[in-house]
């Protein structure tokens, strides 16, 4: 029997792995983007880029461990997720209520400690923020909200 579920277990992994993700990034305006918008300095630009943007934007680099399902399709999942939550490619395509709101949340996540997520920190150690980093992106988003 547990012989039996083991090799279940095992075809299942193995027929996962012929429905990989599809890696493509939606096109990219940009005119739309947050940082045709938005003086970023260097360093902003690139906690930014390093904490948020492979989740919150469509410039996303799949690592290579994607390629194993069901990895890949868990990633996928949270790019989807936070691209419908927050897209930074897509800012300008936000009325100013909308900014307003992101950029608050923004606060607030950073606040909580909630972004990026723990699974994300844990394999991308580059993009876990210090008390510094994370007060640098807070100080970003409060100078933003009184543009
Ligand atoms: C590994 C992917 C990932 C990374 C990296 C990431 N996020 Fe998210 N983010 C998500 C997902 C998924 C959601 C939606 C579900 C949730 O709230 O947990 C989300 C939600 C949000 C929201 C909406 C607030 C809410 O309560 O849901 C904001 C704002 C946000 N993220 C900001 C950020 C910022 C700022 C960074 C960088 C410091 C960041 N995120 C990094 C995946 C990510």
């Amino acid at each position: 029997m547990t012989k039996k579920l083991l090799f279940a277990t095992l075809l299942l992994l193995l027929v996962w792995q012929f429905f990989p993700i599809d890696k493509n990034n939606p096109p990219i305006d940009e005119a739309l983007s947050f940082s045709s918008t938005v003086q970023l300095s260097e360093s902003e630009s690139l906690l930014l880029n390093n904490a948020c943007m492979n989740c919150h934007s469509n410039v996303t680099t799949y690592p290579s461990y994607t390629r194993i399902q069901p990895v890949g399709w868990w990633t996928k999942g949270h790019v989807k997720a936070g691209r419908k939550k927050l897209n930074f490619s897509e800012w300008n395509s936000y009325d100013p209520n909308q900014k307003a709101h992101h950029l608050r949340e923004c606060m607030e996540v950073l606040n909580e400690g909630r972004m990026p997520l723990k699974s994300y920190t844990w394999l991308h150690p580059e993009s876990k923020l210090n008390k510094e980093q994370t007060d640098k992106l807070l100080e970003l988003f409060i100078r933003l909200e009184n543009i």
